[in-house]
């Protein structure tokens, strides 16, 4: 690990990242993931401006304070998306501790976060994006691995690891269809620095997915999601129950980031983990229930 990774992994309680979820995070989830030791993110595009995002962030910095654990942002890097420089700018402004990047891995962007001693990730689904990444100079590289939520991968996450660290030799964070803390150890144990959890927090009292999904995710377990391209145009994971009941776009050209948005709002996206969400809980309990779950992991096989 660089020795800025390293900075980074020793403000955080365990060696996790609460993954950015679209309509899902926003500044509650943050700060009480951040309070609990674990780095707390959202996507910029939760905020329906530049301006507002700007806001959270002043937000977000007030109220977690010097002590608790960095927190990040998700820039997704495409031309369908016109307010990636705004952003990005405002991100350099606040000094983001951690940019997570998706679809373009950009050089002028990692210089940019690198300016003020901010770190890059990338997320990715095979190893020829990883490639890109590593030749953009990112810090880290998130391996989307079959079964997680959002724009899933399809690879077994032991193939994608090994697949990746051919081709780049930085930190891993791992990611699909965790939710124990024995899950984030076994990660390291597969070569991962950290693992990459979000579906799990969709259930959280303070993320901003509606009850009736939050009621969903409770109900559902691995058979009740379904991986299709026909919402967005890309292989995703999605709740089958919010598939039933909408309207598939008719998949006719290039999908715009609104149409996305409003595909999103009702058919719903999660992993293959969604069997252990059982109950809503406040951030701070499945934070806490992680670290411990992940400390006794570590305890029983380092005897
Ligand atoms: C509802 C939902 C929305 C998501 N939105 C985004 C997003 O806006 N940007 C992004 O980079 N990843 C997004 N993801 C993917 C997550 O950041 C992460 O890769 C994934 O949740 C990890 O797998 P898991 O859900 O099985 O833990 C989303 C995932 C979900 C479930």
């Amino acid at each position: 690990m660089t020795a800025m990774v390293e900075a980074f992994a020793q403000r955080l309680a365990i060696p996790a990242v609460v993954a950015p979820m679209f309509l899902v995070s926003g500044p509650d989830l943050v700060v009480e993931c951040c309070r609990s030791g674990l780095a707390g993110t959202f996507p910029a595009l939760n905020q329906r401006s530049s301006a507002g995002f700007d806001e959270w962030l002043c937000e977000i910095e007030e109220r977690c304070g010097p002590d608790a654990a960095p927190y990040g942002v998700n820039l997704i890097v495409h031309k369908s998306n016109p307010r990636v420089e705004a952003d990005l700018e405002i991100c350099v402004k606040h000094k983001v501790p951690l940019v997570i990047t998706s679809l373009g891995a950009v050089p002028d962007l990692v210089a940019a976060v690198h300016s003020y001693g901010g770190l890059v990730f990338h997320d990715v689904i095979q190893r020829r994006h990883a490639e890109k990444a590593a030749e953009a100079g990112v810090d880290g590289i998130i391996a989307v691995a079959a079964g997680a939520g959002g724009h899933a991968g399809t690879l077994s996450p032991f193939a994608l690891l090994s697949e990746i660290s051919e081709v780049f030799d930085g930190p891993l964070i791992l990611s699909g269809a965790m939710s124990h803390g024995r899950h984030i150890a076994a990660a390291r144990m597969m070569g991962a620095q950290f693992g990459y959890i979000g579906s799990h927090f969709i259930a959280a009292a303070e993320s901003m997915a509606s009850e009736p999904q939050k009621q969903m995710m409770i109900a559902a377990s691995a058979k009740d999601i379904t991986y299709t391209d026909k919402v967005t145009g890309v292989g995703a994971n999605f709740l089958a129950p919010s598939l039933a009941s909408a309207t598939l776009p008719d998949g006719h050209g290039e999908m715009t980031l609104s149409d996305e948005a409003r595909a999103w709002k009702t058919i719903w996206s999660a992993g293959h983990g969604v069997g252990s969400t059982r109950e809503i809980r406040p951030a701070a309990a499945i934070c806490a229930q992680l670290i411990a779950e992940y400390q006794a992991a570590r305890a029983a096989f380092c005897e």
